[in-house]
């Protein structure tokens, strides 16, 4: 049997504690040993002990935790502007640093992980991050396919992102809505969208120019509180959610929130949110490859379609998503028969054909057991699969969204996606 490594989680939110902590506790033992949980609030860390039946060692300083937990690897799943900070952290002090996505909000921190990783290196340290649309069968079979050549070489493409109602509303609940803590949602939340296209097109982003507004949620509701909880417009609200009844929900926010004041059930309509909730960018690749993206977070229901025209034909892959385990009650009635998957391929050579798609368990469409499997489920010195997103690929996932940022606030400007790696 071979060494089992030892992690310590920081951020013990939902997705540290279900994508990594419980997996780490449960199924990954063979290789992998949970020694800490790191947060800020230490309520938090009791509730997620408590959640986990687990009684591991809570630290909130980290410093502190490198010190007393010695982890061979910290995994980074707190706010987005947060992750930098602990990701340089845990490189100075020679350990691996897996962060969840995005890897930072901003050109700056990247520059400055960056910088930190260079020094690192003598150290062996490396930071990953989980990039975890890589890992989606069907994404996974699109790739197969680009590679096969069955469109020739790819011209250009169209990706529609739509968040509905419910999911899309989350938002705008919680910390994501405000810009410095999330970069946006170009950065929050398609970070994975330009990593895949990055991965999928096999290169760098070149140009771009972006719009947004916020159209929707913030300012543009028809009247607001601070919470759903209370909410004296509950009755006539689309929006209102009561979220006490999930025990996740109840233990990690409600009773945790005094300490930290981080209110989960915001209100969608809270004048502070500052971020896009319809966006559309803009770019090109170094090799030519053009692109059309868009965000809308209000949209009456959820999934993606993307579209990849090349010299000898077309694949399309279009998911329409179930959001019935996000909060509220907005739903289109019998959307449930639309529902689904398909990847068709458009040949001028073969005609049109209806691709199977690989079936896989598991959330995010069976693409979190696989990326677990590839970070956890083998030796720690086995060498990275070619889905395990390095530093420098995961800096050009957020740096499209910082360019789009940039971009908006100078009224849709041409930018130079690659300056951003050197100012600005
Ligand atoms: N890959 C995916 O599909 C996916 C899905 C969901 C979330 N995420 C990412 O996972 C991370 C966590 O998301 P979440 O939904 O669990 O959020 P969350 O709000 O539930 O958890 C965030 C945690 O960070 C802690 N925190 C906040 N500021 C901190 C600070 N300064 N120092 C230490 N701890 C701090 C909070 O107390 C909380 O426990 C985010 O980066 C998010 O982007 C990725």
């Amino acid at each position: 049997m071979s060494e089992r490594k030892r992690y310590v989680l920081a951020g013990t939110g939902g997705r540290g504690l279900y994508m990594f902590a419980k997996p780490l506790l449960k199924t990954f033992t063979k290789h992998c040993e949970l020694v800490g949980l790191f947060d800020h609030n230490p309520e938090r860390i009791a509730a997620a002990n408590d959640l986990l039946g687990a009684k591991l060692p809570g630290f909130t300083d980290f410093k502190e935790m490198l010190r007393a937990a010695n982890p061979d690897a910290v995994i980074i799943s707190t706010r987005d502007s947060t992750h930098a900070e602990y990701i340089i952290k845990t490189l100075e002090a020679g350990k691996r640093a897996i962060s969840e996505k995005p890897l930072c909000v901003d050109g700056k921190q990247a520059r400055e992980i960056l910088a930190a990783a260079k020094k690192a290196k003598r150290k062996g340290a490396v930071c990953y991050v989980t990039h975890n649309m890589r890992y989606g069968p069907a994404i996974s079979e699109f790739k197969r396919q680009l590679e096969a050549g069955v469109i020739g070489d790819v011209k250009s493409v169209n990706f529609h992102e739509n968040l509905d109602r419910k999911h899309g509303a989350d938002y705008f609940r919680r910390w994501h809505r405000v810009k410095k803590n999330s970069g946006g949602l170009l950065i929050h939340k398609a970070s994975h969208h330009f990593d895949a296209l990055n991965w999928l097109i096999g290169s760098n982003p070149d140009q771009l120019v972006a719009q947004g507004a916020t159209v929707f949620y913030g300012k543009n509701g028809p009247f607001r509180h601070t919470r759903c909880e209370g909410c004296p417009h509950a009755s006539k609200c689309d929006f209102y959610a009561e979220m006490w009844s999930n025990e996740t929900n109840r233990k990690l926010y409600k009773e945790a929130e005094k300490s930290d004041g981080y209110i989960r059930d915001g209100c969608v309509f809270d004048k502070e949110i500052d971020i896009e909730d319809q966006s559309g960018v803009l770019y090109t690749y170094k090799n030519g490859v053009r692109v059309v993206y868009s965000l809308t977070a209000f949209a009456t229901y959820e999934g993606w379609h993307i579209q990849f025209e090349g010299t000898k034909g077309r694949l399309e892959l279009k998911e329409v998503h179930d959001t019935k385990w996000a909060a509220g009650n907005i739903t289109v009635h019998g959307m449930e028969k639309a529902v689904g998957q398909s990847l068709t391929l458009f040949s001028q050579k073969e005609g049109l054909k209806l691709l199977p798609i690989p079936e896989a368990e598991g959330s995010h469409g069976g693409a979190d057991p696989q990326i677990q499997h590839d970070f956890f489920g083998r030796p720690f010195g086995s060498p990275p699969t070619p889905r395990m997103a390095p530093l420098d690929q995961a800096v050009q996932a957020i740096l499209i969204g910082h360019a789009a940022n940039v971009s908006m606030a100078q009224g849709s400007k041409m930018v130079k996606v690659q300056e951003f790696l050197k100012r600005g």
